[in-house]
Parts: structure tokens; C-alpha cells; sequence
């Protein structure tokens, strides 16, 4: 069955551009973004793999490891990295796990058969430090994907694991919040939000982000 939003996501060891891999341990106390392109060597995955390349300070400031995953062996791997390096001007600084056998295809429902019976599609996995899923999409194999998107999302999953928010529409790092509905206690309002709120309706309340 497919992997759902909450659920422990399975551990697995495999081949890397970087050495064998055992997920979990590599992983440690970090949040993980886990992502499938269709094959080496192909333009748009090389733009992609260049751009998270150059995000790394990104990730890195929010804790945030990247493995990438297609069903290309190792040295195919290997060989592309030049080109990626080369045409996107960087370093790769992250592994990508060769999954010819489909092991971690298979495990995490990234071969999509009415798509493409043999490779697999764009997946994206946001995993937390507790080996939880907390965000997958998946995009065709004709569009790149935005990359600034998944840095917004971990904002949004780290902020709201720590504050009694909710992000709103296109919300970027430093824009007002949602008050989550079930805090309706005057008292409890005016000690979670101190920069006060504003209410637009009972159930719609901003505030400025709690921890800027
Ligand atoms: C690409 O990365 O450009 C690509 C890969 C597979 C199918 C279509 C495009």
C-alpha cells in the first residue's frame, strides 16, 4: 500500500554515489528529502539535480539532508554527475541511490505503471527526524519541480510543529499565520500569541509569525 501522510516510512539499505546507504542510520536526527527522477542523463533531471545541489545552504540551515533515487546503476550515476556539475555549474553535494532492482522503487510506490512501466515518476518524501512522512506529491516526467516549494513546506512543518499555527495560502518564511482553531481561551491566546491577532472571522485569526 502507497505511503500515507503520518505513517513510519520503511528503512532500506542500498547503493549510492556515496557508498552503501542504510537509510535510517544515514538519516540520523535530520529531516530527509527523498526524490526519484525517471533516468540519468536526461534534461530536465539534470537541471534538477543541479538546483538542489545549489540549495544546499538552504537545507542545511533547516536541517535537512537530500538523497536522490532513480533505477540507474551506480556507475550510470557516476558517469552523469560531470554533466550535472558541468551544465549546471556545481557540485553535487548529496547522494543518489542506485535502485536498479527497484528495491526502494517498489517500497516507497515510485514506478507509477500507467505512467511509465519501468521508471519511475518525480516523487517527492518529506520525512522528519522520526522517520514520519510528512509530505509526498508526485509531478510527471515532463515538468521540473520547484524546489523553493519544498524548502516552503519544511518552514511551514517546522514552524507549525512548534507553535499553535497554521500557514496560509502561499505563505513564505516571515508572513502573518493562522491561530489553529481550538484555541478559543482569551487567557491561552494572549500567552501563545503576545504580538496579538488580528479576527477576521471567529474561525479566521492572524497573527504575525510567532517566532520572528
Ligand atoms: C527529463 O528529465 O528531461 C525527462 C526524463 C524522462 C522523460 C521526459 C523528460
Amino acid at each position: 500500500m502507497a505511503l500515507r501522510l503520518g505513517d513510519t516510512v520503511p528503512n532500506f539499505t542500498q547503493a549510492s554515489t556515496e557508498g552503501e546507504i542504510n537509510f535510517y542510520e544515514w538519516a540520523g536526527d535530520n529531516w530527509v528529502i527523498l526524490f526519484s527522477h525517471p533516468a540519468d542523463f536526461t534534461p530536465v533531471c539534470t537541471t534538477e539535480l543541479g538546483t538542489v545541489a545549489k540549495l544546499k545552504p538552504e537545507f542545511d540551515k533547516r536541517g535537512v539532508k537530500a538523497l536522490a533515487l532513480s533505477v540507474d546503476d551506480v556507475e550510470s550515476h557516476k558517469g552523469w554527475v560531470g554533466d550535472i556539475e558541468e551544465t549546471q555549474q556545481t557540485t553535487l553535494n548529496y547522494p543518489i541511490l542506485a535502485d536498479p532492482d527497484k528495491k526502494v522503487s517498489d517500497l516507497y510506490d515510485m514506478i507509477h505503471p500507467n505512467a511509465n512501466n519501468t521508471l519511475t515518476v518525480r516523487s517527492v518524501f518529506i520525512i522528519d527526524p522520526q522517520k514520519k512522512l510528512r509530505l509526498n506529491f508526485t509531478y510527471p516526467a515532463s515538468t521540473g519541480r520547484n524546489f523553493d516549494e519544498i524548502l516552503r513546506v519544511i518552514d511551514s512543518l517546522q514552524l507549525t510543529d512548534n507553535y499553535k499555527v497554521a500557514t496560509p495560502a502561499n505563505w513564505t518564511d516571515g508572513d502573518d499565520c493562522v491561530i489553529v482553531p481550538s484555541i478559543k481561551d482569551p487567557e491561552e491566546l494572549k500567552e501563545r500569541f503576545p504580538k496579538g491577532y488580528e479576527e477576521v472571522k471567529p474561525y479566521l485569526r492572524m497573527t504575525p509569525q510567532p517566532n520572528k
